[in-house]
């Protein structure tokens, strides 16, 4: 707790005279240039400091800080005042502004040259409560649940600041974007039925059809069809979906979406509206020109590549594919993966021979964590291969996996086998984000973006034995593919992209099949009777038959955005009032219990 001393009790917040605290300026914009200025400003202590006759205070607003003196000699009652001041007391002071002494400049503070010479004091307000943590940098060390639960201390934090400020540049960047193209604005309902994103859904009780339950949406999805059924031709919307799934550093279960729909799409009028909306985005808060077009990649192409269908393309450590290489051998562990139809992948770490044992060990580990039996490596020296398994590969081989990945002298080649391939490349995709991460292969400021195009519409779920979508059920398979929905779904690639930045999914979305035959088709391989889909999404099905154009969209997460856009780790920073990893507001205490009358005017018994 960083106590701070109480003042004297007898103080009181001085009276409400409006004309005295009206601010001038705001805390962080005065300059040398504004030196004999009359000024008055306001806002929270930042800092204190007693020099005897002269009181020194920092005082904070949004925009940044102004020292204000107060000296004893000027008025000696008003420097009694300020020597009362503490920490997160709000005060309003008029003044002049003056240079600093020679010497006495803050080169750290924008405002370091100059300091207001107090000549009117207004406490507006005492801080009254021993504060958990003050609102500066050290908040950083704090726990994450008292930065929550005290959000208004939290956000009163420069960067938390800056965060909010920068989400509210990029979503009127956003609005202007999708105004200046055509695009209506269309709000959607909150309270309705469940939507096929897949997550599991949150439930409102109806309080007048007891046994009734609304869906809060996981997005607008069939809403915005059903916009576009409706003739409004480009639709977006910047709204808040709702996903009760395993919460992650980028994930929260209620999050914003901008949210967006075109009638007579082609995927390259999708993409390169997106490719738009995030160069007015970039330019307007960062001012930094985005180029376009975005390269394009193929799902199977990052797959192989970098293992992972969010791949971060702002470095290299690219995976190879060394099966044929392996199964040559005479290491068993690699032999039998491949011959049971598994892969063996690499990739190769320059000048990483300087890895120690011990630090081989921990990855191993670390790889095993993420799944994998164990991890290959080999030290590339004097153009052979060095490592405990290395005798299982002949020279001819070691020369073979050395160009394969184009290792040189005092590389670390890694290689990860496994018979799914799933595995293999879960692996690796763990291991090249952590060597990147962890030997500084990041390039600073730098935004990669790429398109991730040709998704499969299906993969297998072997637990639950039949087919699933992988987007969701609407997206159009590729023309070409359609006849393979009987023979093997597997094949069959969908109308589907997602947005990747900096290894993270910003957005995803697909054109949609607005053909009833193909939909009955897919509904069909996914394992959903007419009774099923008719009780689902009846509602969509009945307006798809009503004359449906062609219609596709896609959904940015705006949360991710924002995170990129601030460089935060975390997207709990860039959300006002976030949830916790298990879905609790530490403000607020939601989730909390309800009164039993409430519960009965519901028509809910709880079971235990
Ligand atoms: P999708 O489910 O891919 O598509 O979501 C689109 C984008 O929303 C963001 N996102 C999330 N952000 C924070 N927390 C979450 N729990 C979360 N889940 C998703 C991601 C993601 O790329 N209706 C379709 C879009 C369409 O087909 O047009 C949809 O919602 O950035």
């Amino acid at each position: 707790m960083a106590e701070q001393a109480q003042p004297p009790s007898t103080l009181s917040v001085q009276s409400y005279d409006e004309s005295a605290w009206q601010r001038t300026h705001r805390c962080g914009v005065l300059r040398i240039g504004d030196v004999g200025a009359q000024v008055t400003l306001a806002g929270w202590v930042q800092s204190y400091r007693d020099h005897g006759n002269l009181v020194f205070i920092d005082l904070r607003d949004h925009t940044g800080i102004t020292q204000v003196v107060f000296d004893a000699s000027d008025d000696k009652a008003m420097h009694d005042l300020a020597d009362t001041l503490r920490s997160e007391d709000v005060f309003a002071v008029s003044g002049r502004v003056a240079a600093r002494g020679p010497g006495l400049e803050n080169p750290k503070l924008p405002t370091g040259q100059i300091e207001v010479r107090a000549q009117k004091l207004t406490l507006l307000n005492k801080c009254q409560v021993s504060l958990p943590f003050l609102p500066d940098a050290s908040a950083d060390a704090v726990g994450e649940e008292l930065r929550m639960k005290y959000r208004y201390l939290d956000l009163r934090r420069p960067k938390m600041q800056r965060n909010l400020r920068v989400r509210a540049a990029a979503v009127r960047a956003i609005r202007d974007f999708y105004a200046s193209e055509g695009f209506l604005e269309v709000e959607t309902p909150f309270l309705t039925k469940s939507t096929p994103e897949g997550a599991r859904d949150f439930i409102v009780p109806s309080r007048l059809q007891h046994g009734s339950f609304y869906a809060l949406p996981q997005s607008p999805q069939l809403f915005k069809q059903i916009l576009m059924i409706a003739g409004c031709d480009a639709y977006f919307q910047i709204v808040k979906c709702f996903r009760d799934e395993d919460l992650r550093a980028n994930r929260q279960p209620e999050f914003t979406q901008l949210d967006v729909e075109i009638a007579f799409p082609s995927i390259d009028r999708v993409l390169s509206t997106t490719e738009g909306a995030v160069k007015a985005i970039w330019k307007s808060v960062l001012d930094i020109d985005v180029p376009t077009p975005i390269e394009r990649l193929t799902y199977d192409e990052v797959m192989d590549r970098y293992g992972s269908d969010a791949p971060d393309i702002r470095f290299g450590l690219e995976l190879r594919n060394v099966s044929d290489i392996a199964s040559a051998s005479e290491f068993n562990a690699f032999k039998s993966v491949v011959a049971a139809g598994g892969v063996v992948k690499s990739l190769c770490l320059p000048g990483g021979s300087d890895l120690t044992r011990k630090q081989l060990d921990e990855l191993t580990a670390s790889v095993q964590g993420a799944g994998g039996k164990g991890l290959g490596w080999f030290r590339v020296r004097g153009g052979k291969l060095d490592s405990p398994i290395a005798k299982f590969f002949g020279e001819t081989l070691q020369t073979q996996l050395i160009e394969r990945l184009a290792a040189n002298e005092g590389d670390l080649i890694f290689a990860v086998g496994d018979a799914s391939k799933s595995v293999v490349n879960k692996c690796l995709d763990f291991l090249r984000r952590h060597l990147a991460r962890t030997r500084g292969l990041i390039p600073e400021g730098v935004f990669k973006f790429c398109w991730v195009v040709d998704f499969p519409s299906f993969e297998y779920d072997a637990e639950e034995k039949r087919w699933v979508a992988c987007h969701h059920p609407f997206t159009s398979p590729r023309d070409q593919d359609i006849e393979k929905l009987a023979g093997d779904p597997g094949l069959v690639k969908a109308k589907a992209y997602d947005l990747v930045c900096n290894g993270q999914e910003l957005a995803g979305g697909s054109i949609r099949i607005h053909r009833q035959d193909v939909q009955n088709r897919v509904f069909e391989l996914l394992g959903f009777t007419a009774e099923d889909a008719e009780r689902r999404f009846g509602f969509l099905l009945g307006a798809l038959r009503a004359g449906a154009p062609p219609h596709g969209g896609i959904a940015m997460g705006i949360d991710r955005l924002i995170m990129i856009l601030t460089g935060s780790e975390s997207i709990r920073d860039v959300i006002a009032f976030p949830k916790t990893q298990s879905a609790v507001c530490p403000l607020t205490d939601a989730p909390s219990q309800v009164d039993e009358r409430q519960l009965r005017e519901l028509g809910i018994d709880l079971r235990d």
